[in-house]
């Protein structure tokens, strides 16, 4: 945010900024040999996930997730397992840029799940407590599939707050949306709260998300 300039020796600067992490998961062949395995392995999930499949009916409208019936992907598949050994990297680097102390305890994947959200298929603005860290990376994200949409963490407490102009830079408005990209990952605090709106395409749109706690 630049600083205003003000009358006299007034001036204005920004504080407490949110952090929020994208990158393409690697670079090289391995990465879309690992892609390729993954989407296999999800299309796999889908088809034999019963329990996730009768979870979704409820909880997960016109779509599939695994996260009411396998969410530690890491354990269950050797694939999964090589996309967190990837992650943990970038889970490292969110951690410097934050300039985390751990102390001799480490950020460690706890869950992993998958999402495949056909047309309509939404995720409303939620956290994820009790975890440091939460992120997303991205298999399939065929043209107008969603984005990710992220709200300011203050918006709770702007109370009396008067509305912001159209033209307010990125960093003052109340939402920021990161387009989806296949091969690439966002992280962020997991106590930002954040949404996926409907998909209005027919193509799905895939997806795999993740929490690191401090442990
Ligand atoms: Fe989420």
């Amino acid at each position: 945010m630049k600083r205003a300039a003000g009358r006299g020796a007034s001036r204005v600067q920004a504080w407490f900024p949110t952090l929020i992490y994208r990158a393409p998961l690697s670079s090289g062949s391995g990465a879309l040999a690992l892609n390729r395995e993954l989407l296999k392995e999800a299309a796999q999930l889908r088809e034999f996930d019963r329990a996730g499949l009768s979870w979704s009916l409820k909880h997960y409208h016109g779509g599939y997730t695994s996260y009411g019936s396998m969410d530690r992907l890491q354990q269950f598949s050797s694939t999964f397992d090589q996309l967190r050994r990837r992650l943990d990297r970038h889970v490292q680097r969110f951690a410097q840029t934050q300039h985390w102390e751990l102390g001799g305890r480490s950020l460690e994947m706890t869950d992993c799940w998958l999402n495949i959200m056909p047309r309509g298929t939404a995720h409303s603005f939620h956290l994820h407590p009790q975890a440091a860290v939460s992120g997303t990376y991205y298999l399939k994200t065929p043209r107008g599939t969603p984005g990710l949409k992220f709200e300011d963490p203050r918006l709770a407490m702007m109370m009396a707050a008067p509305p912001r102009s159209a033209e307010v830079a990125p960093e003052q408005r109340a939402h920021i949306t990161y387009a989806a990209r296949a091969g690439e990952l966002i992280l962020f605090e997991s106590w930002l709260r954040h949404e996926v709106p409907p998909n209005p395409v027919s193509a799905e749109r895939i997806s795999i998300s993740f929490n690191y706690h401090w442990l």
